[in-house]
C-alpha cells in the first residue's frame, strides 16, 4: 500500500446492519485505510458443523470496499465454536495440572489437536477460496496472537507430539538422555515413550525437558501458523500472509516465527500509568523492526484504557498520538487499534475503542479522526529502513533458561535487557535487537545481558565482534550453559573467556534491599561506575583485562565488577550508575544520538528525511529548536 495502514479490529457480527452502513461513514471520516475483519467470526460462519455462512461478510467487506477500505482478513481460526468443542472435547488443552480448560472464552483448544487442525483448515480453505479475488483483499491475517492465553499445552495429544519433536531432534534416547543429564535423580529413559511434557510434579523439573517443552510448544504454535500459511498461498497465492505478535512474549520465539510471516505486525498495549512505558514501547518497536528487518506493523493498540489490569488508565490527551507517532518513527508502516466499535456486550465492553460507546461526539473520537489525518500526511514514509548501529542479544533459549525453577537467583530476563535498552533510548541512540548467532557485522557495538545460554557457534560469533575491534559487551549470566544447558566448565563464558580475559569463579548475588542489613550485603562498586550494584555480583577473577570498576564491601570487596579487555568489556553486576559504563562503550565508537544533549524524557528518531522528537515528560522543553508541550511533538523534515 502506498498509504500507512489505519484502521483497527472491526467486529460487525456484534452489531446490525444499520450499524455498517454507520461504520463505514466513521471509518472514511476518520482516515480508516484498513479493517481487520472476522477475527473472531468462526461461530457465526459456521453456525453448525459442515454448515458455512458467507453472506453477511460478503455484506461486511462490499460495504468496505465500497468506502475505499482495504480488508485484512482473518481466519477465523481463533475461537473455535461451542458445538466443535463439545463434540470434540480432547481437542480442548490442559494446564500443567492437568485441568482440562472449558469452551465459553476464546482459544480453547490445543495447538497439537487433530480434529482442531481439520476444521481450522477447512475453514480456512472455504475463506480463501470465497475472497481470494475480492478487489478489498490486501492482506490474510492468521488466527489471532498465537499462544496468547495458551502457552503450553499438556494434554496427552501435545505429550505424543513433544515425542515426535524430540525424536527429530536427538534421534536416539541415550542422546536425549546425554543432552537432558538423565543420571541426575534416576530420571534415565528407556524409550522416548516414557517421556512426558514437564507435567506438574513434586519438585524441580529436570532443565532439559523444561527448555525443551519451551522449545517444542513454540515450534507447535508455529505449526498453526504454517498450516493455514499453506492453504492461503495455495488458493490465493501472492495475497500477503501475516499474524498478530505480542512484543516481548516469553511463550514464543518470534525469531523462529518472523521468518514464515510475510511482514511482522504486533499488539502492544503499554499502561498508560506506567512512567517506564514509552520506553518499554520503544524498545517494543524496536524488537518488531529487527525482527522483520525493517518496516512492520502495529496491529492493535488500545485508543485509551484496556479492561484487562486491575486499574485501566486511560490515555490523557496527547498520549495515543505520540504512542502512534512513536511505531511510525521506529519502523511501523501502519497504525493499528483494538477495536474499531466499543462492544455493547461480551467480556470487552469495558475496552476502549476508536468509536465509544459515547459515539462520535466523543474525545476519543476527535483523536481517532486526528490520527488518521496525521498519519495520512506521513504515507511517504512507508517503506523506509533505518539503521541501527547498536545491537542488544534477546534470546528466547536464555529467556527461558534463565526463568527457569532452580536457578542462582531469580532474574527477570526481560528486565535485565530493558537496562541496557533503557540508558541508549534516552540518548536517542537507534538499537537493533539480534541474535547472538546472527550476522552482526553491521553493528559497532554488542551488546549480550543474561544470555545464558549459547551454542559454541554462539559464543564464537560474539567473540567475533570483539576481535574485529568493534566494541562487544558481555553482561551477567552469559555464557553460562551450552543449548542444552551443560555448565560451561572452567570459569563459564566458553569461547568468550579469551577476548574478555577474565573467568567467574563464583556467583554471589547481593541479599533482597529489604534483607540487606545482614550477612550477606547489598552490594555498592567504585570506579568508572560508582553507587548501587542491583542484583547481582559475583567473583570475577582476570587473567587479561583491566578493572575498571570494584565491588566494594562484604565478601566481594575489591574484586573486579567492570574489566575491559580491548574493546571487549565484562559487566559482573546491574550498575545504578549504568549511564557511566554506556558512555565509556560509545566512547569513539562512531555512534551518534539522533540529536544531541535530549532533555530528560524526550525521545528522537530518525526515519527517513523526518526527525521524531516525542514530549513524554510532563514539562514543555525546548529541543532542536522547537518547543514541544508535554505530551507533544515535533515532526522535523530534513
Ligand atoms: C488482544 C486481542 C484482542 C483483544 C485485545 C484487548 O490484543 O488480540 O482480540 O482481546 O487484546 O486488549
Amino acid at each position: 500500500m502506498d498509504r500507512l495502514w489505519y484502521g483497527g479490529d472491526y467486529n460487525p457480527e456484534q452489531w446490525p446492519r444499520e450499524v455498517w452502513d454507520d461504520d463505514v461513514r466513521l471509518m472514511r471520516r476518520a482516515g480508516v485505510t484498513v479493517a481487520t475483519v472476522a477475527v473472531f467470526s468462526w461461530a457465526k460462519l459456521e453456525p453448525a458443523d459442515g454448515e458455512f455462512d458467507f453472506e453477511w461478510l460478503d455484506d461486511v467487506i462490499d460495504r468496505l470496499h465500497a468506502g475505499g477500505i482495504r480488508v485484512d482478513l482473518a481466519t477465523a481460526t481463533a475461537s473455535p465454536p461451542p458445538w466443535l468443542a463439545l463434540a470434540h472435547p480432547e481437542m480442548l488443552p490442559v494446564t500443567e495440572d492437568g485441568v482440562r480448560l472449558s469452551v465459553g472464552s476464546r482459544q480453547h483448544y490445543s495447538p497439537s489437536s487433530a480434529v482442531y487442525r481439520r476444521y481450522a483448515d477447512r475453514l480456512v480453505r472455504n475463506l480463501a477460496e470465497r475472497y481470494r479475488d475480492h478487489p478489498a483483499l490486501e492482506a490474510w491475517h492468521v488466527n489471532n496472537e498465537l499462544a496468547c492465553h495458551v502457552q503450553r499445552d499438556f494434554s496427552d495429544e501435545s505429550a505424543a507430539a513433544f515425542r515426535e519433536w524430540l525424536r527429530a531432534r536427538y534421534g536416539t534416547v541415550e542422546a536425549l538422555n546425554e543432552a537432558w543429564g538423565t543420571q541426575f535423580w534416576s530420571q534415565q529413559y528407556g524409550s522416548f515413550d516414557e517421556v512426558m511434557p514437564p507435567r506438574a510434579a513434586p519438585t524441580f523439573r529436570n532443565p532439559g525437558q523444561l527448555l525443551d517443552f519451551d522449545r517444542f510448544s513454540s515450534d507447535a504454535w508455529l505449526q498453526v501458523y504454517r498450516a493455514e500459511k499453506a492453504i492461503l498461498n495455495e488458493v490465493s497465492p501472492g495475497v500477503p500472509v501475516t499474524t498478530n505478535f505480542m512484543g516481548f512474549f516469553k511463550g514464543l520465539d518470534y525469531w523462529r516465527h518472523a521468518t514464515e510471516v510475510d511482514f511482522v505486525t504486533d499488539d502492544h498495549y503499554p499502561d498508560p500509568a506506567d512512567p517506564a512505558a514509552p520506553m518499554i514501547a520503544a524498545a517494543t518497536r524496536d524488537l518488531m523492526r529487527s525482527l522483520g528487518d525493517g518496516p512492520w506493523l502495529l496491529m492493535e493498540q488500545a485508543p485509551s484504557a484496556v479492561n484487562w489490569r486491575a486499574r485501566n488508565a486511560a490515555k490523557p490527551a496527547g498520549m495515543h498520538r505520540l504512542l502512534s507517532l512513536q511505531a511510525v518513527a521506529r519502523g511501523a508502516d501502519g497504525i493499528m487499534q483494538f477495536q474499531w466499535r466499543q462492544s455493547k456486550a461480551g467480556a470487552e465492553k469495558f475496552h476502549s475503542a476508536m468509536v465509544p460507546h459515547g459515539g462520535e461526539d466523543t474525545r476519543v473520537y476527535r483523536e481517532t479522526v486526528a490520527l488518521g489525518e496525521e498519519l495520512a500526511g506521513l504515507a511517504d514514509l512507508v517503506g523506509a529502513r533505518q539503521d541501527a548501529r547498536v545491537g542488544i542479544v534477546f534470546d528466547w533459549d536464555s529467556w527461558w533458561a534463565l526463568e527457569q525453577e532452580a536457578t542462582p537467583s531469580s532474574l527477570s530476563y526481560p528486565q535485565v535487557v530493558l537496562r541496557w535498552y533503557a540508558e541508549l533510548w534516552r540518548r536517542g541512540v537507534l538499537v537493533d535487537f539480534v541474535r547472538a548467532e546472527g550476522d552482526l557485522s553491521r553493528y559497532a557495538v554488542v551488546i549480550a545481558p543474561a544470555t545464558q545460554v549459547l551454542s559454541e557457534a554462539a559464543q564464537q560469533n560474539l567473540a567475533g565482534v570483539a576481535s574485529s575491534g568493534r566494541r562487544l559487551v558481555v553482561g551477567y549470566q552469559s555464557a553460562v550453559l551450552d543449548e542444552r544447558l551443560h555448565v560451561l566448565l572452567g570459569g563459564y563464558l566458553g569461547a568468550l573467556r579469551q577476548v574478555l580475559g577474565v573467568r567467574v569463579e563464583e556467583f554471589a548475588p547481593p541479599a533482597e534491599p529489604s534483607v540487606s542489613g545482614g550477612p550477606v550485603p547489598g552490594l555498592e562498586i567504585a570506579g568508572l561506575a560508582t553507587g548501587g550494584a542491583a542484583e547481582w555480583g559475583e567473583v570475577v577473577r582476570v587473567d587479561d583485562a583491566e578493572v575498571l570498576s570494584t565491588f566494594v564491601g562484604g565478601m566481594l570487596d575489591g574484586l573486579p565488577a567492570v574489566t575491559r579487555r580491548g574493546t571487549a568489556w565484562y559487566v559482573a553486576t546491574a550498575p545504578d550508575d549504568l549511564a557511566s559504563v554506556v558512555d565509556a562503550v560509545l566512547e569513539g565508537t562512531g555512534v551518534e544520538p539522533a540529536v544531541a544533549d535530549l532533555p530528560e524524557g524526550v525521545e528522537a528518531v530518525r526515519r527517513g528525511d523526518r526527525l521524531f522528537l516525542l514530549n513524554w515528560s510532563p514539562a514543555e522543553v525546548r529541543v532542536a529548536g522547537e518547543s514541544i508541550a508535554p505530551l507533544g511533538a515535533a515532526i522535523l523534515r530534513d
